[in-house]
């Protein structure tokens, strides 16, 4: 596990492993035989030593009371699980200034935020353990070029982010990645091949998260190989307990950062140190805030931000009936339901401690049919043309209900959001570069210089604003201010 890392003043600190523990082979094959899962060692006798090794550490690593609870609540399941609608209600939240928000809270809140960051207490947090199959590029999503002429990787962006904003407040900011196991080896090989693109490797901390075995539609787990078990990420919301089986958490705490904000590995635009955001999360006392966007249209396809029965909740698009989707407030003639999640989080780091702990704050796993390669009982390779099986897997926003005083701030979407999800279409790379590019164009407006732009303010040429030379507007003003000469503005544009 990765750890390559040392913390100012303590020593060196090394996040740990997910503890394994191999027991001996014929209590651990008992065991899973009593569960009904003893077929996976089926062909354990045919495998050389080093394989037969790897399978039993992976059988180890199951918890199978908890696979055995998900069968029966969610793969036995005489009906599926239907989401509980009732009492659902749009959940308030702080509107920006031009949409009627209180412009002196948003000041305070900016100015609050500052002061933590000054004072070292916010950390940035990564989830980069997706498998990306949608994009479908190979590699971990996070080495994928994103910027639109010296095409820097995802990480490249938040690094310079997390630069500028480091240099800003004085203090460098810890970063903390969760991988998965099977991108973790190359994203650390991608950082040390590229010197942490400027951050002290001290401050760059790198943890898996934890993965569970997918199982057939009877509740069988499934064998990827004769001497593997086909595993995937355990989703986004195992953070919370990767965060706190690494260390991650104990890290922190020495190093006086009570403040993780959250975000994720597909989307450049993300603010990932946002001073007001911190601040509205500090000033309302929060355990887990969030950031909304008002949603596009009717359908789009985000979660919900609702309460019920007092507590914050994300509904997702394929859960709210198409009718709620688009109810329309009387009062304001915009959507009742508007308040779209866009999975950008700040999170206190004992609430997330505290829900990695507790058996009553376990977030809940989803149930997802996927096509999952695998072997059949005699050993042959099976390639499903369609889903043959199921993975589980934990959602961060499931969180929320669990948190005291969580609130919701709204953000400009073309400020915050653009990710990088399918390979073509919406979400895609051209969408990004094209939302990177309007962005430099506001900048470059607001700072009193007009480039030529499209109907939908895409700039006629393609340019590119390091977030070293500046990371938003305000600060744009003030870097393009003090550049002599001033460069031509033209196609390939590059402000470093
Ligand atoms: P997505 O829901 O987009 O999933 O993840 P994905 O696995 O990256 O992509 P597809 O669905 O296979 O195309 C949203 C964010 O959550 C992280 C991803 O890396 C991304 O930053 N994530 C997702 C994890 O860190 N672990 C997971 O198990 C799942």
């Amino acid at each position: 596990m990765g750890g390559r890392k040392s913390v100012a003043g303590g020593g060196p600190a090394t996040l740990k492993s997910q503890a394994i523990c191999v027991s001996s082979m014929p209590s651990l094959i008992d065991t899973f035989t009593a569960a009904g899962q003893g077929h996976v060692f089926a062909h354990l006798d045919r495998l050389p030593e080093t394989a037969r090794q790897r399978l039993l550490s992976e059988a180890a690593e199951i918890d199978l009371a908890e696979i055995d609870r998900l069968v029966k609540s969610l793969v036995n399941a005489s009906s599926p699980a239907t989401v509980d609608l009732r009492d659902l209600t749009p959940a308030p939240y702080v509107s920006r200034p031009e949409h009627g928000g209180d412009r002196s809270a948003w000041e305070k809140a900016r100015a609050v935020g500052e002061q933590a960051l000054r004072a070292g207490r916010v950390a940035a947090f990564t989830v980069a353990g997706g498998q990306g199959t949608r994009l479908g590029y190979d590699g971990p999503k996070g080495t994928f070029a994103v910027t639109p002429i010296t095409r820097k990787s995802l990480f490249q962006v938040f690094a310079e982010k997390i630069r500028s904003a480091g240099r800003r407040y004085g203090r460098p900011i810890h970063w903390f990645i969760m991988t998965s196991h099977q991108n973790h080896e190359a994203t650390e090989s991608f950082f040390k091949e590229n010197h942490s693109f400027g951050l002290d490797a001290g401050h760059v901390h790198f943890f898996r998260q934890g993965r569970m075995p997918a199982v057939d539609f009877n509740g069988r787990i499934l064998l990827a190989e004769q001497d593997a078990i086909a595993m995937s990420p355990d989703g986004h919301g195992g953070s919370l307990r990767a965060l706190e089986r690494s260390g991650a958490l104990d890290l922190m705490k020495s190093e006086g950062v009570d403040v993780i904000s959250y975000f994720q590995v597909d989307n450049p635009l993300v603010r990932c140190i946002d001073p007001a955001f911190v601040g509205w999360h500090l000033l309302s006392n929060s355990e887990m805030s969030s950031k909304m966007v008002p949603k596009a249209y009717a359908g789009e396809k985000v979660g919900h931000f609702c309460m019920q029965r007092g507590r914050l909740v994300v509904v997702e698009y394929s859960d709210l009936p198409v009718a709620m989707q688009q109810e329309v407030d009387p009062g304001t003639q915009r959507l009742r339901y508007l308040a779209g999640s866009i999975a950008i989080h700040m999170l206190d780091r004992e609430f997330v401690r505290r829900m990695a702990s507790g058996t009553d704050t376990a977030l809940p796993f989803h149930r997802a049919d996927k096509k999952i390669p695998c072997v059949d009982a005699a050993g042959n390779p099976v390639r499903p043309a369609k889903p043959n099986g199921v993975k589980f897997e934990m959602f961060v926003f499931d969180a929320l209900p669990f948190a005291r005083n969580p609130v919701v701030i709204e953000t400009r979407r073309e400020d915050d959001f653009s990710p990088v999800k399918n390979a073509e279409g919406i979400d895609s790379p051209k969408t990004c570069r094209d939302d990177q590019l309007r962005q430099f164009a506001r900048w470059f407006k607001a700072a009193g210089i007009a480039l030529p732009v499209d109907a939908s303010g895409l700039p006629t040429f393609a340019l590119e604003i390091s977030p070293l030379f500046a990371d938003d507007e305000g600060s744009f003003a003030a870097a393009w201010a003090r550049l002599a000469p001033k460069p031509e503005l033209r196609e390939g544009l590059c402000l470093a």
